[in-house]
């Protein structure tokens, strides 16, 4: 589970692609909120770093948990961005993203792509993919797809992609992550 937003969040881009009204449930206490994202941290799940190009040519990049595959025909992914993301304005705004499902051996760049640092793509091999968007070799997957959704959900914003291209390399492990914290995949049960 990533880390909860922070409240107050500015209204930005994405706004604009929003559903319904939004929610006036009053915020939840902190005890709950902790405890919310302690029992959602059970689930465990791999670890991507998610990629576009923004409008000023520049590699935009995060690393993200709540990937996911919504459907096989369509092929369809999604994954969640926090509102108050620096990055929301160039994924909201760009039309391709790349998902980089990572490897174990790529535990040091999630650590990179979860930080503010100014040059993250400075580590790590990367090409660029359709519209741009920056590849990870030694990835265990990726994922290239065409933005066909987004939109606001709480703090979040939910982004949904049409996967264009994809590949696999079964030999490399995935990384995985659960109760806030990096595990290497265990034993086949
Ligand atoms: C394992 C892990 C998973 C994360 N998953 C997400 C996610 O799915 N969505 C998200 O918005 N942030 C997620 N984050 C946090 C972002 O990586 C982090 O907030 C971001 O890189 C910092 O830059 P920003 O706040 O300017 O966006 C995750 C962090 C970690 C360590």
């Amino acid at each position: 589970m990533h880390p909860p937003a922070a409240e107050g969040a500015e209204p930005h881009a994405a706004d604009a692609a929003a559903g319904p009204a939004r929610h006036a449930a009053p915020a939840p206490a902190a005890d709950d909120r902790l405890a919310l994202r302690a029992a959602l941290g059970r689930y465990a799940t791999g670890v991507t770093i998610i990629t576009c190009r923004n409008a000023a040519g520049l590699p935009v990049g995060l690393t993200a948990n709540s990937f996911s595959a919504l459907s096989l025909d369509p092929p369809l992914v999604l994954w969640s961005l926090r509102r108050a993301s620096s990055a929301l304005a160039n994924f909201a705004a760009a039309p391709v993203f790349a998902v980089n499902v990572l490897s174990e051996a790529q535990v040091e760049l999630s650590r990179r792509f979860a930080s503010r640092e100014a040059d993250k793509f400075a580590q790590g091999v990367w090409r660029d993919g359709l519209g741009g968007a920056p590849l990870l070799e030694g990835s265990t997957a990726t994922f290239e797809c065409r933005l066909v959704s987004q939109q606001a959900a709480g703090d979040h914003v939910l982004f949904i992609g049409e996967v264009l291209h994809h590949r696999h390399d079964a030999d490399e492990p995935a990384l995985a992550f659960h109760a806030g914290h990096y595990h290497a995949v265990g034993e086949r049960l």
